[in-house]
């Protein structure tokens, strides 16, 4: 899994460099997936905030139906409804799942918030089973952190 300090510091670079979150997220998308082949699928959702809808913004693996998922559907959706990082060792476990395809096993998603503040979120699927480790998801946060660093730049 990518490690979070080199990815941290490539996000500042392309801040510095004068890049926007829209290629900051591309680039984070393509990097972790092409970090651990346990990736098969990473995305990034933002939040529509007036609808309480996630739009996906980026991905990386095969195409998906869930391009707009409620708060509250599916890992993604409960994530933010719950304002609580999922990790999801075995998906056929959640009843609410949402299947970007029939090979998935395991998810992990990391909100990009700010306080109580959420801005979308990183979501990593993985083919093999309880795929995501702790670490893993220590790392995603990390990277979450910088890139809600990223939306409160923008804003002002
Ligand atoms: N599995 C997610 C939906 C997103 S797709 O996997 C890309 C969910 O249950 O919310």
């Amino acid at each position: 899994m990518v490690e979070a300090g080199k990815l941290v510091k490539r996000i500042q670079e392309m801040r510095e460099d004068g890049y926007l979150s829209d290629a900051i997220l591309r680039a984070c998308v393509k990097e972790i997936r092409s970090s651990d082949t346990k990736c098969d699928w990473v995305g990034v959702y933002l939040l529509n905030p007036e609808e309480n809808i996630l739009w996906l913004h980026d991905y990386v693996g095969p195409s998906t139906e869930h391009a707009r998922i409620p708060v509250g559907q599916g890992v993604c959706g409960t994530a933010v409804a719950e304002k609580a990082n999922q990790n999801v060792s075995d998906v056929s476990k959640i009843e609410n799942y949402l299947a970007c395809n029939p090979r998935v096993k395991s998810e992990m998603v990391v909100l990009i918030r700010a306080g109580d503040e959420v801005f979308g979120q990183l979501d990593l699927d993985s083919n093999t089973l309880n795929a995501f480790t702790k670490d893993d998801q220590e790392n995603m946060e990390l990277v979450a952190e910088k890139l809600a660093e990223v939306f409160m730049a923008e804003r002002r």
